[in-house]
């Protein structure tokens, strides 16, 4: 067994750099599924979640080189539709990415249903919706989504009855080579989508609107080949910035793009966080009392819900009644359970979770129940008063690159160890 162990408090300070987005990163990687020619991927995050897919595209044939740490060359030529392996692809929540990029390049697909983070049902409907209105032919009553286009795929308005990322980009994946327009509508802003769409565009598509609720994508005949490298991972900078605040540290976090993380910015500085934002770096500091705030996860622009369980860790540090909403997800304040274990007092009625703080948090034996999740344990423990160990950090792995080295290099005293199995 892997565990992570954190002796705390530290006060940390140094420079973090920033890594290429995971949710885009996923969906570019199975994009090259629908490109002739070789992509050159640059600013790939070292993580778990991009070994699986990596894994999952050679096993259907694709030919992978690895460049450097942070790229790779891909050719997809010899990839086989419907050939990817079920136990890897439940491994995930991108794989279904998987439909969309075979749907595009040959017509038909079969998938196994995703895995992911558990955060109570995480229905798909919407992107079933979306092939349909290509003129998919959708079968999910077995365990896998399997597909076909008989006429072909054909361009169509699509209006997502709910925002959602990953509905978005497959139907970006699929329209790319339909024939004719397609038009997504009350379509997710997320960087994500623009990191995908420009990498499209990169090889030959044709995507207005993209970063916008409305995205126009014309269809063309043919992807070819291009270097691209990924943007930076707003999730992994906003956990860092948290991890500054609730250190009392200085931490200086590298190749990031502001402009993304307005959202968490602001309510950072709306609880006495010092932000100093430059071009593609961000100085967070905190030398004050943290003071309580409420919040609602929404849809990018709104504050995102990826940061939700880490913002948590400092409203429960802050003085007073916080209150966070959970706008995206039915479920996700699983975590909670674990910070009451160090000494959190927070109480979670429907998707309304109410923190009376300030809490010194406490040494406790926790577990990442998921990945963000993960991250928030590890801030709690940077900040609590002796040894935490945190457990199933097979979570944090798949999602945050090298996380424990980036922190011990700003003096966090954080080691991960491996436990023998005892029978
Ligand atoms: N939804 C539906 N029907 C659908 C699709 C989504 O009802 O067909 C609902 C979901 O149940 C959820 C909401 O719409 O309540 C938003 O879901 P969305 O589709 O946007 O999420 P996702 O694509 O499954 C991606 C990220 C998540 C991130 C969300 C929201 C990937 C691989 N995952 O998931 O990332 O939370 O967008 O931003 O890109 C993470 O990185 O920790 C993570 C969970």
């Amino acid at each position: 067994m892997e565990k992570i162990i954190v002796n705390g408090p530290g006060r940390l300070s140094g420079t973090v750099e920033i890594n290429g987005m995971k949710n885009s990163a996923l969906g570019i990687l199975f994009g090259c599924i629908l490109v002739e020619g070789p992509c050159i991927i640059e600013n790939l995050p070292g993580i778990k979640d991009v070994t699986l897919c990596l894994d999952i595209l050679a096993a259907m044939g694709a030919s992978i080189t690895r460049l450097n740490d942070t790229s790779i060359e891909i050719d997809t030529q010899n990839v086989r539709g419907g050939t990817s392996p079920d136990e890897l692809v439940r491994k995930m929540r991108a794989s279904y990415y998987l439909v969309g990029a075979e749907l595009g390049r040959f017509g038909c697909a079969r998938v196994g249903l995703p895995g992911g983070c558990d955060f109570g049902v995480r229905p798909i409907d919407q992107h079933i919706k979306a092939f349909q209105a290509l003129g998919t032919v959708v079968d999910t009553s077995g365990d896998e989504i399997v597909c076909r286009a008989p006429n072909g795929l054909h361009g169509a308005n699509m209006f997502f009855d709910v925002v959602t990322v990953g509905g978005t980009m497959n139907l970006m994946l699929a329209a790319v080579l339909a024939e004719g327009t397609t038009v997504i509508e009350n379509a997710a802003r997320e960087p994500h989508i623009v990191d995908l769409a420009n990498f499209l565009g990169s090889c030959g598509a044709e995507i207005s609107g993209a970063g916008t609720d409305t995205i126009k994508i014309k269809g063309v005949s043919r992807l070819h080949g291009c270097t691209y490298a990924i943007a930076p991972d707003m999730i992994e900078a906003g956990t860092y910035m948290i991890v500054a605040a609730a250190t009392g540290g200085e931490l200086r976090i590298n190749n990031v793009i502001p402009k993304h993380l307005e959202s968490i910015t602001s309510k950072l500085e709306e609880m006495g966080v010092q932000i100093e934002e430059l071009d593609d770096a961000l100085i967070v500091r905190r030398e004050q009392p943290l003071k309580p705030i409420k919040l609602k996860t929404r849809p990018y622009p709104g504050f995102p819900t990826d940061m939700q369980p880490q913002i948590a860790v400092l409203l429960c540090m802050a003085g007073g009644k916080s209150e966070i909403i959970e706008g995206v997800y039915e479920n996700r304040f699983r975590y909670t359970e674990e910070l009451r274990r160090m000494g959190a007092d927070i109480a979670v009625d429907g998707n309304v979770a109410t923190i009376n703080g300030p809490t010194e948090f406490h040494q406790a034996r926790v577990r990442a129940v998921d990945l963000r999740a993960g991250a928030a344990m590890i801030i709690a423990a940077l900040a609590a008063c002796g040894r935490t160990e945190i457990e199933d950090i097979y979570h944090i792995e798949r999602g945050y690159d090298d996380i424990v080295g980036k922190l011990s290099a700003v003096g966090a005293d954080i080691r991960r160890v491996v436990i023998p199995d005892v029978d």
